[in-house]
Formats: structure tokens, sequence, C-alpha cells
């Protein structure tokens, strides 16, 4: 069996919505302490709707993959369903991940978050601080490879 999915692949050498955007409303960078990977997501927000999105990822294929499919995960989506979006549901988007590489997708969601976070405190949008964890963690995250 092929270590990657097909549409792992597919995402990995055609990524969706790649690029950075000027005027987003919000931009969330996260990074991996262990792998030194980093995402940034850019969202642009309509009427509490996501009518764009365009991701950088310095990383590895599977990071790439996941951020490429995190973004037409939400794109067109109420901002609050993109605050759902679980590194599981990407994962299993992408037909699957090596156990070793689920931490990627575990940066897109933080990416996502990250992104919605940045626009909540943007437009003074108030929230449950607890949503999104603490302020450091938001960046620094490290996550070990699970096995999950
Ligand atoms: Fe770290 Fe893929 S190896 S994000």
């Amino acid at each position: 069996m092929a270590l990657y999915s097909e549409t792992v692949m597919d995402h990995f050498q055609h990524p969706r919505n790649v690029g950075e955007m000027e005027d987003a409303d919000g931009i969330g960078e996260v990074g991996n302490a262990v792998c030194g990977d980093i995402m940034r997501m850019y969202i642009k927000v309509d009427n509490g709707i996501i009518t764009d999105v365009k991701f950088k990822t310095f990383g590895c294929g599977s990071a790439i993959a996941s951020s490429s499919m995190a973004t037409e995960m939400i794109k067109g989506k109420p901002i609050e369903e993109a605050l759902e979006l679980s590194n599981k549901a990407v994962a299993q988007a992408l037909d699957g991940l090596p156990a070793h590489k689920l931490h990627c997708s575990v940066l897109a969601e933080e990416a996502v978050r990250a992104a919605v976070k940045d626009y909540y405190d943007k437009n003074h949008i108030a929230y449950d601080p607890a949503m999104f964890g603490c302020d450091s963690c938001a960046h620094e995250h490290d996550h070990a490879p699970d096995g999950e």
C-alpha cells in the first residue's frame, strides 16, 4: 500500500489557494518546533463568511496537502464553521495520513484557528479566550507526532 493517498499526492503536487493576500482580514501563522515547519493562513471575511483563503507553507508534503485541503474546506463557509475544522476532518478528507504525519494536519487546524483569532482581534469581536488556548501556545506549538 502506498504511504500517501492519491488525494494527499494531488494536493501536494497541485495545492489549491497557494499564495499571500495583501488585504487579508485575518492572518494566522503557526509552527511546529519539532520539525520546524511553518504555515501561514490568510482569510478574507465578508458578513461572517470566509470568502477567500490563501496559504503559504514552509514545510513537508503532508503539511502542504493539509493546508491546501483546509483552505478548500473553509472557503465559502461561516467563520464559526471554520473554527470547528478539526485536524481529523482534514486528515480524513485527505483519505488519511500516516500516523507520524498526523501532526501536519494539526498545523492546518491551528493555522485556521489563528487566522480566525486574528480576525476577531482586529475587529474587536468578543470571544471566549478558552476557544484558542493561550496566546503563546498559538504560535509555537510543540506537537510531538503521536500515533493516534
Ligand atoms: Fe512537520 Fe509535516 S513534518 S508539519
